[in-house]
């Protein structure tokens, strides 16, 4: 298997790649290299807490924030990739949708990273966390907790978060990464969608309810109970149903 330590090069392949012409073999399984994915030496991956947040109103702190947002995508493009590659046996259109977010993903990663080059900086200038990634390694052996947990739960997370921080944006005048914003968030509700897709194939499968199984998967894979506000038009727009969002808003009220 391919690993690219670069996430320009990866973000460039992916989205140069035709794949009209591929056979798929959806049940081939395949065995996971050591250090997977490959990723360059930067940036740094420290600890949530070690974080440093800047003001946005300075250069440094519009460069971090962009950053940030820069490597989360660089993440979903290595999230939508271990999907495609690690899970066997499913649908056709499973791979072809965890392809065409790939795709979408890098070029996020690209149009935020452009950015972030015209205000003097680059990807790995910072240093992040893997929250992430720490989420997909734990749930690697289980689709349903996976979907669950990675594309409905923390990328979810980003459909809440993207309007107060594209708001940030535009109060210090950066017009253009709002603009950029705008086109993720879009693109980010058919991710999700994706995800709420084939979780809810899964549990019909296997005969499972969504919510409570979202529940029991959310306790045993220690996944972080969600903070409101909720964006409920962009999760409606996703998927989530109006059952999944009330025990959305009861996970919050019930947290002691
Ligand atoms: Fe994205």
């Amino acid at each position: 298997m391919l690993q690219i330590e670069s996430t320009q090069t990866k973000a460039a392949q992916v989205r140069s790649l035709d794949t009209t012409q591929w056979a798929l073999n959806i049940d081939e399984t395949l065995v996971a290299p050591h250090h997977l994915p490959g990723r360059s030496q930067r940036p740094l991956l420290v600890q949530p807490a070690q974080l440093k947040t800047r003001a946005v109103g300075t250069l440094e702190g519009r460069a971090g924030l962009i950053h940030a947002l820069t490597h989360i995508e660089a993440n979903a493009i290595n999230l939508a990739l271990d999907m495609l590659w690690r899970f066997a046996g499913l649908p056709a259109d499973f791979y072809r949708d965890w392809w065409q977010v790939a795709q979408e993903e890098a070029l996020h990663f690209e149009l935020l990273h452009s950015h972030l080059n015209s205000l003097g900086f680059a990807y790995g200038d910072f240093p992040a966390h893997d929250g992430l990634w720490d989420m997909a390694e734990r749930t690697k052996g289980d689709v349903l907790a996976r979907l669950a947990l990675v594309p409905r739960t923390l990328e979810a997370r980003g459909l809440d978060a993207t309007p107060a921080v594209r708001n940030r944006l535009v109060s210090v005048g950066d017009r253009a990464a709002a603009n950029l914003l705008d086109i993720i968030l879009r693109d980010e509700i058919g991710h999700v969608a994706i995800g709420n897709r084939w979780y809810r194939y899964l549990c019909a499968q296997h005969e499972l309810d969504p919510v409570t199984t979202y529940a029991d998967l959310a306790k045993v894979y220690r996944a972080p109970i969600l903070k409101g506000p909720f964006n409920m038009e962009a999760r409606r727009a996703a998927g989530f149903t109006d059952a999944e969002l009330a025990a959305l808003n009861h996970a919050q009220t019930s947290r002691v």
